[in-house]
């Protein structure tokens, strides 16, 4: 489960026509375990009905007609202290001054002001209105009171005009979202660099050797840190996933790249996860330019690539080396045995095994079924589940390592 679980979320609603997209939004926030309570502005209620909201939170969705009912006090300063985000996705240009000044004069305002929690707001108005000296100020405003700014986005507007205005999609916003629910999480304050994907070792400009890597473990990983409030960054090779946010990126292609991503990254880390397909062999020689048919069958010498690993493990180990490294090993055969083998060779704390031969796990799938070992000589057998949740395992033993070492 990912951080979402039991969070309570407040989502307010303001009149947009991305308002829908609110909808969404509220949707996956309860499908992912959130106790989502949801305030419509009356301008809102022009694009969408509550009852759409309570129909996918199972819960009442509250209107401007709650402010005036007798329960109006206890209901905002309720709603405002018990919870854990106060999101207010579309928010208006009109909603964004309102804060901005703190007024308090419906039911969403009232419990913005009421709220103990932190705020994130999802500004969505047209070009003009977003670009404008007073927005821009208000903008400001916010965020040096600490509010949180998911876009807006560039796009097409509901106007015609095309710009920066527009609301997150909810996919997005559920990252936005997770990422500031992980802030003061079990690895608060904790670097984390995770590699991720199949290095591409180039033959000449249009080809080269890679491996069957998706960058899904990783991308997991990456995920499941920053939602324990970790600081992550992540070397991937080109992939087609879409990065955590709040997850630092740096882009690397050949083993050579992470290797020299990974030593930068590593001064100061306090975890370091290869979960990297790192190319063993290169081609010696990349041609400069694309090999052509009528010069005959290439022959492509190869030599060793950089052991990233192994570079990491002659590191210095207080000052450049992390303080914990894990490793993965997938293997065909004699999966323990090869991977106690990298499991000291490689000086590892821990490596994470893996068996490619099954059908239901591993390469490009979304589960994992994996075999932990520890430099102890402890072993801990996982049976199959979604990389997401054998990436919280793993992150949950290197909160216990970190807190050994
Ligand atoms: N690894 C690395 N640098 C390489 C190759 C691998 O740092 N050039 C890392 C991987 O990221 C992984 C671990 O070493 O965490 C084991 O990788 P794996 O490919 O299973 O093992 P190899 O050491 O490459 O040995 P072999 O391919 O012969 O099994």
């Amino acid at each position: 489960m990912t951080n979402l679980k039991d969070k309570r979320i407040l989502l307010g609603v303001t009149g947009s026509i991305a308002a829908y997209k609110a909808a969404d939004l509220a949707s996956r926030l309860t499908q992912g375990g959130a106790h989502v309570d949801v305030i419509l502005t009356r301008a809102a209620e022009g694009f969408i009905s509550p009852l759409s909201f309570q129909s996918l939170t199972g819960k009442k969705a509250f209107t401007d007609k709650e402010l005036w009912g007798g329960e109006a006090h206890v209901l905002h300063v309720g709603l405002g202290h018990t919870a854990d985000l106060l999101l207010i996705a579309p928010c208006t240009a009109n909603t964004l001054a309102k804060l901005a000044q703190g007024q308090a004069n419906d039911l969403l305002s009232i419990t913005a002001l009421a709220a103990q929690c932190p705020t994130m707001v999802a500004p969505a108005m047209d070009v003009g209105m977003y670009e404008h000296p007073a927005t821009q100020e208000n903008v400001r405003i916010l965020q040096e009171r600490d509010v949180y700014f998911a876009g807006p986005g560039e796009g097409r507007m509901a106007s015609g005009l095309v710009g920066k205005g527009r609301m997150v999609e909810p996919a997005e916003l559920i990252g936005h979202i997770r990422c500031v629910l992980g802030i003061g999480g079990k690895l608060a304050g904790k670097k984390i660099v995770i590699t991720a994907g199949g290095t591409q070792e180039p033959i000449d400009p249009v080809r080269f050797i890679t491996n069957r890597s998706s960058g899904k473990q990783g991308y997991a990983l990456a995920q499941a840190a920053v939602d324990a409030g970790a600081e992550v960054t992540l070397i991937s090779t080109p992939t087609a996933l879409l990065p955590p946010i709040g997850a630092r990126l740096v882009l690397a292609r050949t083993a050579q790249d992470v290797l020299e991503a990974v030593l930068a990254a590593s001064t100061g880390a306090d975890a370091l996860i290869m979960a990297a397909a790192v190319a063993d062999f290169r081609p010696t020689k990349v041609a400069g330019k694309k090999l052509k048919k009528r010069d005959g069958i290439p022959q492509i010498t190869l030599e060793a690539a950089p052991d990233v690993l192994k570079k990491v493990a002659s590191l210095k180990a207080d000052a450049e080396r992390p303080r914990v490294v894990v490793g993965f090993a997938a293997e065909s055969r004699d999966l323990l045995k090869n991977a106690s083998e990298k499991l000291s060779s490689k000086k590892l704390d821990l490596i994470v095994a893996n068996d490619i031969s099954a059908e239901d796990a591993g390469f490009d799938l979304d589960d994992n079924r994996v075999i932990l070992l520890f430099a102890d000589g402890k072993q801990e057998k996982l049976s199959l589940r979604s990389k997401f949740e054998v990436a919280e395992i793993i992150l949950s033993q290197i909160e216990i390592l970190l807190e050994n070492t």
